[in-house]
């Protein structure tokens, strides 16, 4: 084992490896031989979604000294994407190379992370990925559903709230009531949002054991779960199973599949597609493309009747089966052969599985939706691809033609998005207008930020209107929904044709036949490209500095350019 390579060392080296350790009082059979289990921790109070990562890793800690291993924890840069400031995204590249260092550097033979909210999971998976150790994972679950005013509430209320709060619908003390209804228990947002997305794509990957994903944080079998992922991680060192054994093309194709019959978030396919890039020399089969999730989700159903596509909540999931039972339903699409992290295959994790509850786990037969997943769109306006959550958007807008109205960047848009002048100009602002917002890519803005869903404007808000076509080359959150267009490849910062976008010129959106075209000629778009000027980005030093250099284009996940592929598990150099 690697963890022999520190403190099964005899002489003055061993000495070190194992004396510091003494100092916590660990005794000394403890270094001798057995598989040394690295506990890898997102717990932070900045990071609320992970703030009962102390506990749970205590059970984890138990299972693994009950298997006869030593479990070491150890603490990695941890994201909260509500508090984190510009955008949590900027920093998943950066989190994922302190978890890829730790994990390599230290003396651990398998490590289980411990993932909650959004960045935190492929974060997590992009850097033991790297690495190549026997990693699982341990999610933190989902919050218990808000209750406000007597109905259910969640995340997705968010965007309703602020549309009312906007209009005058809803008190500054009933938004406040609103705040602590919502996030009442431990946990991630309860809805089918980013962090719910990650756990549900870290399960069908089989990086962890079933109902991994749905088991509500509040629940003690969240606990039981940690518990029997630590005396499996022994297990599974001694087995040598590391994650490039299980990522195979077959597990990736599964994630993508269930994914749509869930309606998991657009932010999917970027963490996705930089974990397959990690696999490096491990995952050449995997070869990934933004293809490969138009293509794969095509042919599923949405089945989960969970919000923000649905009505539920994740925790109703859990009830309803989990997802080993919409898995089960799921089967005839899937890979079944595709080993899992528990040794045994998806399809047998699944053979035992119940739906519990057809409202909120359709079958295929009769799904809750016809269409699901995420519609890759090609066109003149994105030629390297745009993405759409068709289960999440208006029906009637998904062929629509309308006038481009056209904001520079997020802050054009907060200054000019209620000025009545919009409504008054050359072109001006009705509801059947594109919404456009430049800049906010991810080098553009930097870091790519949950902006995309746009709050429409008062004045058509005012109209009873509730969904306007909006492109942008930003994100939105997992828990947004709309008629948004999102990830535009090249953005407009590197000179993209959004950059090239003008007031009043004509946008198609056509997802049924997966276009989005901006009605300018080619030789028009060539002399406004010979006026573009780069964006002065202004980050002279530091980590942005490294992140505006190094990140690649929304397709191609937004790693960076000198992360692809793995570094493995061997230190070159021993100081010692
Ligand atoms: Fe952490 Fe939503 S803010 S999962």
């Amino acid at each position: 084992m690697r963890s022999q390579e520190w403190f099964g060392r005899t002489g003055k080296d061993g000495f070190i490896y194992r004396a510091w350790m003494k100092n916590q009082g660990f005794p000394h059979h403890e270094f001798e031989g057995k598989p040394v289990i690295g506990i890898c921790n997102t717990w932070s109070e900045l990071t609320p979604c992970n703030a009962h990562f102390r506990e749970l890793a205590e059970s984890i800690k138990r299972g693994v000294w009950e298997a006869g291993g030593f479990p070491l924890e150890f603490p990695v840069m941890s994201l909260g994407e509500c508090q984190i400031k510009p955008t949590a995204m900027l920093f998943r590249n950066l989190a994922s190379m302190d978890v890829e260092e730790s994990i390599r550097g230290n003396s651990i033979d398998g490590v289980i992370l411990m993932c909650g909210c959004d960045k935190t999971t492929p974060s997590l998976v992009m850097g033991a990925c790297s690495v190549d150790i026997p990693t699982m994972v341990v999610s933190g679950g989902p919050m218990l559903a808000g209750r406000f005013q007597g109905r259910k509430i969640g995340t997705s209320d968010l965007w309703r709230f602020a549309e009312d709060y906007k209009m005058g619908k809803m008190t500054q003390a009933e938004f406040i009531a609103a705040e602590a209804s919502m996030a009442r228990s431990q946990g991630h947002c309860a809805v089918m949002g980013t962090a719910s997305t990650m756990a549900a794509m870290v399960e069908s990957l089989g990086l962890s054991l079933p109902d991994n994903a749905t088991i509500p944080a509040a629940d003690s079998r969240r606990k039981v779960l940690a518990h029997m992922t630590g005396m499996r991680a022994v297990e599974l060192v001694r087995e040598g199973l590391t994650p490039s054994k299980l990522l195979t093309r077959k597990a990736f194709e599964n994630a993508i599949m269930i994914n749509a019959a869930l309606g998991g978030s657009t932010n999917f396919i970027l963490h996705l597609m930089a974990i397959a890039g990690r696999l490096g020399t491990f995952g050449d089969d995997v070869n990934l493309s933004l293809d490969d999730f138009d293509r794969l989700s095509a042919q599923i159903p949405l089945l989960a009747n969970l919000q923000p596509s649905g009505e539920h909540f994740v925790e109703d999931l859990f009830y309803a089966g989990g997802l080993p039972a919409l898995i089960r339903e799921l089967l005839p699409h899937l890979h079944a052969d595709a080993l899992t992290v528990n040794g045994k295959t998806l399809g047998e994790n699944c053979s035992e599985a119940r739906c519990y509850d057809p409202e909120v786990i359709a079958t295929l037969d009769e799904p809750f939706k016809p269409n699901s997943g995420i519609a890759v769109l090609r066109g003149n306006l994105c030629p390297n691809g745009a993405v759409i959550k068709p289960s999440a958007a208006t029906p009637e807008l998904m062929q629509h033609t309308g006038r481009a109205v056209v904001f520079e960047d997020i802050d054009d848009y907060k200054k000019r998005i209620d000025d009545p002048a919009l409504s008054a100009g050359t072109f001006p602002l009705d509801a059947s207008c594109v919404l456009v917002l430049k800049n906010v890519g991810p080098r553009g803005y930097p870091g790519m930020p949950e902006v995309g869903n746009m709050t429409l404007p008062a004045s058509i808000l005012a109209q009873g209107v509730h969904d306007m076509v909006r492109i942008s080359d930003g994100r939105m959150s997992g828990t947004g929904f709309g008629t948004v267009v999102l990830h535009v490849s090249p953005e407009s910062a590197v000179g993209g044709n959004l950059a090239l976008v003008q007031n009043g010129d004509l946008i198609t959106l056509d997802v049924p036949n997966r276009s989005l075209h901006l009605h300018v000629s080619d030789e028009d778009l060539a002399l406004r490209l010979a006026q573009f000027k780069p964006l002065e980005l202004g980050y002279e030093r530091g980590y942005v500095n490294l992140f505006i250099r190094h990140v690649t284009q929304a397709h191609e996940g937004a790693d960076f350019d000198f992360l692809r592929g793995s570094s493995g598990s061997v230190v070159k150099r021993d100081s010692h």
